[in-house]
């Protein structure tokens, strides 16, 4: 971009900034310059500016207003076809050397990164408006939270983060109080051109989602979706705050974090780590099974946690987030029925089906599809032409954004400045084989060395690949924003800052029988496995040791309301030594790629698990 189109540049004020920092006006100022927008608009967060906002998409055509009647206050938006997921190769750690960023991560050297963002940026936002959008991951003012400013020229990403996380003149105050801000800049990459008619979902082929871990700064250009563009999430939620964490001694993972209350009303909190795909919104907002009548389960959080020790040395923890963005294929009232109260109203569908009454659908929803509907790409559908054509009415990874406000199972403790004590760690993956239902690490170490080992089968049912296990340490592969040898390194030292450590166990509700079918049914019945857990964490349930680690004998798990046989639980929980010695082969293949920043800790780990099995 030429100089003198950059000098001569002046956008239009929309409304008075919401801040006197300094910093931050000339900051604004600094990119709007570069990124030339027609306009910069201050976000105040309030009800009728998003009314306004979502009235605008929809003259638009950026978003359908649903049936008030079915789907009150909800939105549907459609993505370009190329713009729907996560885009984890053009997701970038640019610290100052490549190997603070580790092997797992993208890395490009910073200065030859900022010189193409300086391209890319230039002029990027002409014809739109620039938002000016403060964010808190975290309730404000909480001692765990930390604030964000998302410039972006996208409305789409305005309404959503509204949704996500807090936003608004409650944030620009905490700025103005002198809160470090981490700066954000996102563009969907689509300059409008005078006279030229605008898109309903503008975004660009050329995508980079970059992060400076040492600055703390995040560019992101070219996508409108989610994990792409709503900055507060994975960007600086995980990738951002992972560093910060590091540096502060605190966690920032990607786990749930939920509540069992037991009938006498004494309630134990855990976290768990899960991969994509393996049911952590479910698990979240468990309802307990028959045989559990008194039991509840709370919702703090479906995918990130913040963790910290309180002066005491307990671990508490915060759900920085205020909404879910959820995986809607496959949910449904018999699956999830808190996810589907949570989205009832207030909510932005993204790439499911739209049906002739003005609501929406999606694969698993109901038993019996609709008639009729327009698929995610605006094309009908119909049952037959969806068999026909090998056809989905909705994107696999259609998307809802719902308030977590509304969730029926929501924790009142949810928005908690302290966040609630955390007592148990959880990992889990899509295992077939291998690894039975549940067991417990037999201490921290060997925990951290559990969850850095963690893998999942690749879900695509392709012929063979049944058994390709990919690593997901800590379900952190994509989003971990350092070299993953020292996150382990970060975890095992935390314990240190402890009076109290919580127990660690591993999960699988996936195991399967040589005939290829389920081992165990899952969903509310994982309660079964929850209430050993919990009972283990307070010290009061009977385990027996294995090679691998404690794990519940038949009668150490409570059984009412279900049919279970002893034999298909000791199938269930069976052990494998052959199995086990091509685990621990797999174990070292990630172990290689890091070596040289491992702590010894998981070395030593690994050859006591091989000296046992
Ligand atoms: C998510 C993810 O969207 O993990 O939560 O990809
Ligand atoms: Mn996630």
């Amino acid at each position: 971009m030429a100089q003198t189109t950059e000098t001569a540049y002046a956008s239009h004020h929309v409304n008075t900034p919401l801040s006197k920092n300094e910093h931050l006006l000339k900051w604004v100022e600094k990119i709007a310059r570069l990124t030339q927008p027609a306009r910069i608009y201050w976000v105040d967060g309030s009800q009728e500016e998003y009314d306004r906002l979502t009235h605008e998409m929809v003259d638009a055509g950026t978003l359908t207003r649903l049936n008030p009647e079915l789907w009150p206050g909800c939105f549907y938006a459609r993505s370009d076809a190329s713009d729907v997921a996560r885009v984890e190769d053009r997701t970038f750690i640019c610290s100052l050397s490549k190997d603070s960023a580790g092997p797992t991560n993208n890395w490009m050297e910073p200065l030859a990164m900022r010189k193409k963002l300086k391209g890319l940026f230039s002029g990027c936002m002409r014809g739109r408006t620039m938002y000016v959008l403060a964010f808190s991951m975290g309730p404000v003012g909480s001692a765990f939270s930390r604030i964000g400013v998302e410039l972006t020229d996208s409305p789409y990403v305005v309404v959503s983060m509204r949704i996500m996380c807090r936003i608004g003149q409650a944030v620009f105050k905490e700025i103005d109080k002198g809160a470090r801000v981490v700066p954000c800049v996102h563009s969907v990459g689509a300059p409008l051109e005078p006279g030229h008619k605008d898109v309903p979902w503008p975004c660009n082929t050329e995508k980079y989602i970059v992060h400076f871990p040492e600055t703390r700064e995040i560019w992101s250009y070219g996508s409108g979706y989610g994990g792409n563009a709503l900055l507060g999430k994975k960007c600086f939620a995980l990738r951002i705050a992972s560093n910060i964490a590091r540096d502060e001694g605190w966690m920032a993972e990607h786990m749930l974090i939920l509540g069992v209350e037991d009938p006498h009303g004494e309630k134990t909190y855990v976290a768990a780590a899960f991969p994509s795909a393996c049911g952590k919104t479910n698990f979240a907002m468990l309802i307990p099974p028959r045989g559990f009548e008194g039991w509840k389960i709370w919702t703090v959080g479906d995918d990130i946690a913040w963790i910290r020790p309180d002066a005491t040395g307990q671990l508490r923890a915060i759900n920085p987030e205020a909404g879910f963005f959820g995986v809607a294929p496959g949910t449904s009232a018999k699956t999830n029925p808190n996810a589907m109260a949570s989205l009832s109203r207030n909510t932005i569908f993204t790439n499911v089906a739209l049906t002739p009454e003005g609501g929406v659908w999606w694969e698993g929803m109901t038993d019996e599809p609709p008639r009729e509907c327009r698929d995610w790409q605006g094309q009908r559908w119909t049952p037959e032409i969806g068999r026909l054509q090998g056809r989905k009415a909705a994107h696999p990874n259609a998307r809802f954004t719902a308030p977590a406000s509304q969730c029926p199972t929501i924790d009142p403790a949810w928005e908690d400045p302290s966040g609630v004590p955390i007592s148990a760690f959880i990992f889990g993956g899509r295992r077939a084989t291998t690894m039975p239902l549940v067991y417990q690490a037999f201490n921290w170490s060997s925990g951290v060395y559990i969850g850095a080992t963690m893998g999942s089968e690749t879900t695509a049912a392709a012929a063979g690949a049944v058994g390709q296990v990919r690593r997901d340490p800590m379900a952190m592969l994509p989003f971990c924003g350092y070299h993953m040898g020292d996150y382990f390194r970060h975890w095992i030292k935390m314990q240190r800052t402890l009076s109290l450590t919580p127990k660690v166990f591993h999960v699988n509700w996936f195991r399967k029988d040589k005939d290829g079918n389920f081992l165990w049914p899952g969903f509310a019945e994982n309660m079964r496995v929850l209430k050993w857990i919990v009972d283990r964490a307070r010290g009061r349930a009977l385990g027996k040791e294995t090679p691998i680690g404690w794990v519940p004998r038949y009668e150490d798990i409570h059984w009412d309301g279900l049919e279970f046989s002893r034999e298909a639980f000791a199938e269930l929980q069976h052990f494998d030594r052959e199995k086990w010695r091509k685990e621990v082969i797999g174990h070292e293949e990630l172990f290689i790629d890091l070596h040289d920043h491992l702590p010894k800790e998981l070395v030593y780990e690994r050859e006591l698990l091989i000296c046992r099995l």
